[in-house]
């Protein structure tokens, strides 16, 4: 296992995020009863539970491209009759979904990619629930140093432009602010500071880089989001 595979398994989650971010999603795209949802970049499969808990006739599909990943979120999900785990690639999802959830994944395929390639395995109605980084405010040094290894970052306005982009109308958005990063970065020292004495160097750089991660985000944990945008096609 890799130094950063050795810090990041055995995390809650990979990113931030909530139950209530997810139960928001449903409740505002009123998807209910038998759907078919997949989690589109499960990772260790956080939201893949919260959706099965929610959804009890629904039929979820999780996929990751990471083996290891993928593995523990079956693990995770292997009480629950309704869910499969596959490891994958989601930039070629089947179908058809009534919604195809991601968190913190999206990035990766790129928003206006990822959103036209999951089009097709969109059922009659379908929806998409995304989160991806956003910058709240124009010219804080702060939120600059955070998000500095990520190019693609734009305000709210620029992630809906590369929503319609695809094809697809806004239908609502929020901010994941605060408290879900609190959690995230809570859990990811708890296993920085589990991990201190390991003499392994690889693993210990990889700790003094989540470490600066994590004072990066201290300087501006009001200012630091994601956005969770909802969206289907137009
Ligand atoms: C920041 S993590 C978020 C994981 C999870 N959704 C969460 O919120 O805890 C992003 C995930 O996307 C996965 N990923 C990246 N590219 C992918 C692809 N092409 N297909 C499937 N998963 C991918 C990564 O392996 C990683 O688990």
């Amino acid at each position: 296992m890799s130094a950063f595979h050795t810090l990041y398994s055995g995390l809650d989650r990979e990113g931030p995020g909530l139950p209530g971010d997810v139960l928001w999603a449903l409740d505002r795209l009123g998807v209910s009863g038998g759907v078919r949802v997949c989690d589109a970049g499960c990772g260790s499969g956080a939201d893949t539970a919260t959706l099965a808990g929610a959804l009890h006739e629904a039929t979820i599909e999780a996929v990751d491209l990471m083996d290891h990943l993928a593995a523990e979120a079956a693990d995770r999900c292997a009480s629950l009759a309704n869910v499969t785990v596959r490891a994958g690639d989601m930039s070629n999802l089947s179908g058809p979904y009534d919604l195809i959830w991601s968190a913190g994944a999206i990035y990766f395929l790129g928003v206006t990619e990822g959103l036209a390639a999951w089009k097709p395995a969109l059922a009659e109605g379908g929806a998409v629930a995304f989160s991806q980084a956003v910058r709240t405010v124009p010219d804080d040094a702060d939120v600059e140093r955070f998000w500095a290894d990520y190019p693609a970052l734009t305000d709210l306005e620029g992630i809906f432009a590369q929503t319609r982009a695809a094809g697809f109308d806004v239908i609502d958005h929020r901010l994941i602010v605060g408290a879900p990063w609190v959690a995230y970065y809570r859990s990811l020292a708890a296993g920085i500071v589990a991990l201190s004495t390991d003499p392994d160097p690889e693993l210990q750089a990889v700790l003094e880089q989540s470490w600066t991660e994590i004072s990066n985000w201290r300087a501006a944990p009001d200012r630091i989001a994601y956005a969770l945008v909802l969206a289907r096609p137009a």
